[in-house]
């Protein structure tokens, strides 16, 4: 079972070498915090998973990572836009890794095609509710180990719904997590000073922030689905009530 205790004991286990892998990929804009994918990959544990299949490359910063701390797992990474520039970035920087396959097309059909039982996931694109909506749609059909998805931080719609409806997410801006694993994101904050903030201001997350979503086989993965439809919608109506009161005329 994937609790913040054992994650906090998993990171203080990897972190020396995760530090020193960490240590010759540089930074690239968009892309996961260094502390993020510590928790990620303290989050699978000791039984890395035989596959992790991520949603959302553009310059390949999780892909790279993820290619050198889990050597032992094959990454299949799917990106959607294929004329992006990013996409000759991420191709140089991860040719040398063979454990990576660099697959295009829409991860809302292709990766619930890809995963297998006992795979990991991790999303970074699509965002908001279509984020949400592909990992409940993995977890009811695919039985992975764990879902993970970037960009939760507190005030996202995603992280307003998981904190609604599935109590048992665990996220890497967890006060306790931050305190001991910041010092891995100074080269982050080198280049974007906002990206990684440590004056803990309230209602702000620490940075992008990872949520992990443990496969857990007593849960409803299809009726969360289908609420995450139902509250998409509801907001577009009462955001869009908001758009009018407020317009002048
Ligand atoms: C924030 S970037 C990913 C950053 C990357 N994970 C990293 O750490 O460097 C989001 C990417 O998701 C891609 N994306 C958005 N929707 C997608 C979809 N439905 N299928 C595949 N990729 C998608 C975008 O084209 C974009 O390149």
């Amino acid at each position: 079972m994937i609790t913040l205790d054992s994650i906090l004991a998993q990171a203080a286990a990897r972190v020396d070498t995760f530090a020193r892998t960490a240590a010759d990929i540089p930074y690239e804009r968009k892309g996961v915090l260094y502390s993020e994918m510590l928790f990620l990959q303290a989050a699978l544990g000791d039984a890395l998973p035989p596959r992790l299949v991520e949603s959302g490359r553009a310059r390949g910063q999780s892909t790279h990572l993820l290619a050198a701390c889990l050597p032992g797992t094959q990454i299949l990474s799917v990106e959607h836009d294929p004329d992006s520039p990013d996409v000759p970035v991420a191709a140089a920087r991860l040719a040398p890794f063979s454990n990576v396959k660099l697959l295009f097309g829409d991860s809302m059909v292709m990766v619930p095609e890809l995963v297998q039982p006992g795979d990991a996931v991790l999303i970074d694109g699509p965002k908001g509710y279509r984020a949400l909506r592909l990992a409940f749609d993995v977890l009811a059909r695919c039985r992975p180990r764990a879902v993970f998805i970037h960009d939760c931080g507190l005030g996202s719609e995603e992280r307003t719904f998981l904190d609604r409806h599935l109590p048992g997410t665990l996220y890497s801006d967890a006060r306790a997590y931050i305190e001991r694993y910041a010092f891995l994101d100074e080269p982050c904050r080198a280049v974007h000073p906002d990206s990684a903030r440590l004056d803990h201001e309230a209602g702000r997350s620490y940075g992008p922030t990872v949520a992990c979503l443990p496969f857990d086989p007593q849960r409803d993965y299809a009726s969360l689905r289908r609420r995450t439809r139902v509250t998409a919608l509801s907001d577009r109506i009462s955001n869009g009530i908001r758009r009018r009161l407020g317009s002048p005329g």
